[in-house]
């Protein structure tokens, strides 16, 4: 793999930058703080997301930056023979990252988590080793020198991946530990509370409910012999059953023929009476007519009476009204002939008062001589009248007298006339009696004719009482038998459906017996392939064992084996950075670093600073050697950071003459430092400058 182009967009203090990493050795020069390590983040934050990353998500993007702004690294590099580009980024306020792979210009997957993945996949190696073997951090150098050496050595052994090792055997541990378990719970299960063989045991049930199976089925076979015996008995007696019942029937039917004859002749009879009877009555009715005919010829004249004292009495009301009007006319006569007498005595008793010296009524000149006269003509007057009044007096009496007479005579016609009213109530009375009678001779005629039809109808019909009772008889015998044979016909029935509920009965027991044995097999077989199945997880557990085993050697082996190649590549390292001062390094079984020294080795703090800086820096470099070797020489780069410490200048010469000559194994070597001599001995710089907006950008050189 070696390293293309990065282009960083807000990406910590990087705004806008574009580097295209060169071959050989690069220098990547700048102040604290400026951002060289940056760069080199970024190139892991692409390629491994957030995990790679010095801080969480949220630190990343640039500050100052807009939030609209996205935070976004495309990272190009080389790996075999093809060139792959990927991009992540950082968007919005909510932080939405997002990576997407193009391999040959083609896209290949999109989705942080999956192209995270699928570099870890295809680079054969995650962020952690990634940073390891390619990625000498400026703080691992003086890590590995101050450490204790019961921390050193577990370091390093991470460092080659040894430890996976580790995991690797405390996973088989664990399996073994797992599969201990599970063959000592199988193994419960295959015996019971008492020891004993679950196997023997199900067997043992099995052979007994298999016995008791075959003493239910010869049991059901009894039965349903029973139930066949019994069902021919069955059909015999239901048929003479059916017989009786026949008998029954058909002797009840003539019965009730006999019985239909018996209620006919009992009709015939009550028609005959009644028509005798009816007979009587219009007889009695007819003569009855006869009587009240008789008596109506009584009340023949009756209509010519009534007519003549209406007439009678029409004539004598006439007479009546003009006597009184006559009367009355006598009477209105009197009256005035009176009061003419009145006045006449009046005028006669004034003159008299007066004498002759009263005037005359008439002429009012005083009578004197002719008084004589007026009293005289007065009193004749008076007289005329009075004669009158007799006349009229006796007029009237013979007038009233008449008007008695006539009275009497109403009264006689009004008695007459009451009488009459009476004979014709009478009469009407009689007339409405003769006419019901024919009405109800009429109706009872009819109902005799009637009666007559019906009669005849059923003329003929004729009752035998003897044969009737002897029926009677017959019918409660055959009744008898037939109830009989319906007792015998049911108990039988009831024989056979309990034979019936008794076959399904140990038809269940028999089921539940063959589910039984059922069970029983399963568990059996269940049983058999458990203990298959722990026989397997044995030998399992003894494979696992051996492994452990294996796997603890080869541990030992390896550990034994990869620090004398450790101590061969420091050695090859330190010798010419030394200007071959020192040739050997080596590491003890603790990973303490020994100088040898004229052929003794010392320990390294018997040392200097720098010399002690260069052996650990050698002891890195070789551990980025081994892994790069493991991972198939694929990586073609390394990157270095701040890793001349206290050297001094003749060391940090021979250093990167050193590192020149690793050109054979590494294609791009990236030296982070903060001394800028360093550019007169890379072949190409690049200068990481920090500007007065806090933003930082590159600059080839
Ligand atoms: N999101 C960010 N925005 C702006 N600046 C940031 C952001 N995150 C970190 N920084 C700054 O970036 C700088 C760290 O950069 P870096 O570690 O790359 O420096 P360096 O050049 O490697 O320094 P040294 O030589 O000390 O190792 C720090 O000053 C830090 O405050
Ligand atoms: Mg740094």
């Amino acid at each position: 793999m070696i390293l293309k182009s990065l282009h960083l967009k807000n990406f910590r203090k990087f705004q806008n930058i574009l580097l295209e990493f060169p071959d050989g050795v690069t220098g990547i020069i700048g102040l604290n703080g400026a951002g060289k390590s940056t760069l080199f983040e970024a190139v892991a934050w692409a390629l491994y997301g957030p995990v790679a990353a010095r801080t969480s998500s949220d630190q990343i993007r640039r500050e100052g930056a807009d939030i609209k702004d996205c935070c976004k690294v495309e990272l190009e590099f080389i790996f075999g023979d093809d060139n792959y580009k990927v991009t992540r980024e950082i968007t919005g306020k909510n932080l939405t990252s997002s990576a997407s792979i193009m391999v040959n210009g083609s896209l290949l997957a999109t989705g942080s988590e999956i192209v995270s993945s699928y570099i870890q996949k295809k680079l054969g190696m995650d962020y952690k080793s990634f940073y390891t073997s390619i990625f000498a951090k400026q703080k691992e150098l003086n890590a590995l020198s101050t450490m204790k050496s019961s921390e050193r050595r577990p370091l390093i052994l991470r460092m080659l991946g040894i430890n996976s090792l580790d995991s690797i055997i405390t996973d088989i541990r664990s399996d073994i530990k797992q599969i201990s378990q599970t063959i000592e719970q199988n193994e419960v299960e295959i015996i019971d509370n008492n020891g004993i063989s679950k196997d023997i045991i199900f067997n043992k049930q099995l052979k007994k409910a298999q016995d008791d199976k075959k003493t239910i089925l010869k049991d059901i076979n009894e039965i349903k012999n029973s139930i066949k015996n019994e069902k021919q008995t069955y059909s015999t007696l239901k048929h003479q059953m059916d017989e009786h019942k026949k008998i029954y029937e058909k002797t009840q039917k003539h019965k009730d023929e006999i019985l239909e004859k018996k209620a006919l002749y009992e009709k015939k009879q009550q028609l005959e009476k009644n028509i005798i009877h009816i007979k009587t009555k219009v007889k009695e009715r007819e003569d009855s007519l006869q009587i009240y005919n008789q008596k109506l010829k009584l009340f023949s004249k009756l209509n010519q009476e009534i007519i003549d004292l209406k007439k009678n009495k029409d004539t004598n009301k006439k007479i009546l009204q003009e006597m009184v009007k006559k009367i009355e006319e006598c009477k209105n006569k009197e009256k005035f002939a009176e009061k003419d007498i009145k006045n006449l005595s009046l005028r006669k008793n004034k003159i008299e008062t007066l004498g002759p010296q009263a005037k005359c009524p008439t002429c009012e000149r005083i009578l004197n001589d002719q008084f004589e006269t007026l009293l005289k003509f007065y009193n004749q007057e008076i007289n005329q009248k009075q004669n009158e009044i007799k006349i009229i007096q006796k007029n009237k009496n013979e007038l009233e007298k008449q008007f008695d007479k006539i009275s009497k005579q109403k009264n006689a016609l009004d008695k007459k006339q009451s009488y009459l009213h009476t004979q014709l109530i009478q009469k009407e009375k009689l007339l409405t009696q003769i006419s019901e009678l024919k009405k109800e001779i009429e109706n009872e005629q009819i109902s005799i004719l009637n009666k007559q039809k019906d009669l005849q109808k059923i003329i003929d019909v004729k009752f035998d009482e003897k044969q009737y009772q002897s029926i009677k008889n017959n019918i409660q015998k055959t009744y008898s038998t037939y109830q009989l044979s319906i007792k015998t016909v049911n108990e039988v029935q009831k024989k056979l459906e309990k034979l019936k509920i008794r076959v399904e009965k140990i038809g269940g027991e028999k089921n539940l017996i063959t589910q039984q044995i059922q069970q029983l097999k399963i568990k059996i077989v269940e049983q058999k392939s458990l203990k298959e199945k722990i026989e397997k997880q044995k030998r399992h557990l003894q494979n696992l064992k051996m492994l452990k085993e294996l796997m603890i050697s080869f541990r030992i082996h390896i550990i034994s084996q990869i620090r004398p190649v450790l101590s061969l590549y420091a050695s090859n390292l330190f010798e010419p950075l030394t200007d071959g001062k020192y040739s050997l390094v080596e590491l003890d079984e603790n990973y303490n670093i020994f100088i040898y020294d004229n052929a003794t080795p010392y320990p390294i703090e018997r040392f200097s600073g720098g010399e002690e800086d260069l052996a650990n820096l050698c002891v890195r470099l070789a551990i980025s050697e081994i892994i790069t070797q493991q991972a198939g020489s694929l990586f073609q780069f390394i990157i270095l950071d701040e890793i001349f410490g206290s050297q001094d200048d003749i060391r940090k010469q021979n250093i990167i003459r050193a590192l020149n000559s690793f050109s054979l194994k590494y294609r791009q070597i990236f030296l982070i430092t903060h001394i800028e001599e360093i550019k007169n001995f890379t072949e190409n710089s690049v200068y990481v400058l920090e500007e007065e907006n806090d933003i930082s950008t590159i600059k080839m050189n």
